[in-house]
């Protein structure tokens, strides 16, 4: 059992837990992600990691409460044990000193942006980030993403908060004024994520997305996380999660992510009818 130490609501349906999982920790690296299962009955689900601590022995974990195992979990409070928290899994992001490198992060994205962007600035690289959300009420560890980078940039869709758009149009406005970038590490979104690689393939600029959000079981078995990239068939969860973003085919991705929304709005639909039902 894993207990959670620590529980921070970042916004309506956005939350933080530290996870006291030590030999989870002592091996996370960034870019990884580890599966749970709240109890017995529980589905498995892949979160990325958005910090870990060896010596303390924890894994935090930023989620959104989008289907049913994630509002439930959401509902879980310090002191309460998660059954099962298998990992790190996922090939470790490639760290070494690029030069300059521009790390966008969307939404959640931000959460496995921020371990990412620290491990590059350790090893040397300028890190100018931009980070968007829809509103300036969702956006979360502003602060956090700020001490890892040399540069910062704030975007909300609805203007409440630092630019009034999206992170593409900064990205855009550092393309268009020359200014030097040796990689671009973008997570959130499939379709942010595909904007900006669209927005970078003309300036050939490496540009490296995590696919995260598509993977379900997350042990290469059940085989729903299969994206092309290239010519080749690879499997998210074992082959990346981060990859070429020039390579990866978004259409068939974006396709692919809704192949389950019937099933997940129906395991929604049964979670609030006995979450009610507990309630009254
Ligand atoms: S998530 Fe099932 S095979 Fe990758």
């Amino acid at each position: 059992m894993y207990k959670i130490l620590r529980k921070e609501i970042l916004s309506a349906n956005i939350k933080l837990m530290e996870i006291f999982a030590p030999k989870v920790a002592q091996k996370a690296a960034p870019g990884q992600f580890i599966i749970l299962r709240i109890d017995e009955q529980g589905e498995r689900i892949p979160l990325t990691i958005a910090d870990f601590n060896a010596e303390k022995g924890t894994i935090t974990m930023i989620f959104q409460e989008v289907g049913k195992t994630t509002s439930q979990l959401g509902t879980m409070k310090v002191g309460d044990s998660i059954r099962d928290f298998l990992g790190p899994l996922g090939i470790p992001m490639h760290i070494k000193n690029y030069g300059r490198v521009v790390c966008v992060g969307g939404g959640v994205g931000v959460a496995p942006l921020y371990p990412q962007a620290r491990a590059l600035k350790q090893a040397g690289n300028e890190i100018i980030s931009i980070i968007g959300a829809r509103s300036k009420s969702i956006l979360f560890w502003e602060d956090e993403i700020h001490k890892v980078s040399d540069k910062s940039y704030i975007t909300t869709d609805d203007g409440s908060y630092g630019h009034h758009g999206f992170v593409s149009d900064i990205l855009k406005r550092l393309l268009e004024e020359k200014e030097r970038i040796d990689r671009i590490i973008a997570i959130g979104p499939i379709p942010m994520m595909r904007v900006l690689c669209e927005l970078t393939k003309p300036y050939n600029v490496p540009t490296f997305v995590s696919l995260n959000s598509i993977m379900v079981d997350g042990t290469g078995m059940c085989g729903c996380c299969r994206v092309t990239i290239g010519d080749e068939v690879k499997f998210t969860c074992v082959d990346g999660p981060d990859f070429d973003g020039h390579k990866v085919n978004f259409k068939e991705l974006n396709a692919r992510m809704k192949r389950f929304v019937p099933e997940e709005k129906e395991a929604m639909e049964l979670f609030r009818k006995r979450s009610s039902c507990i309630c009254q």
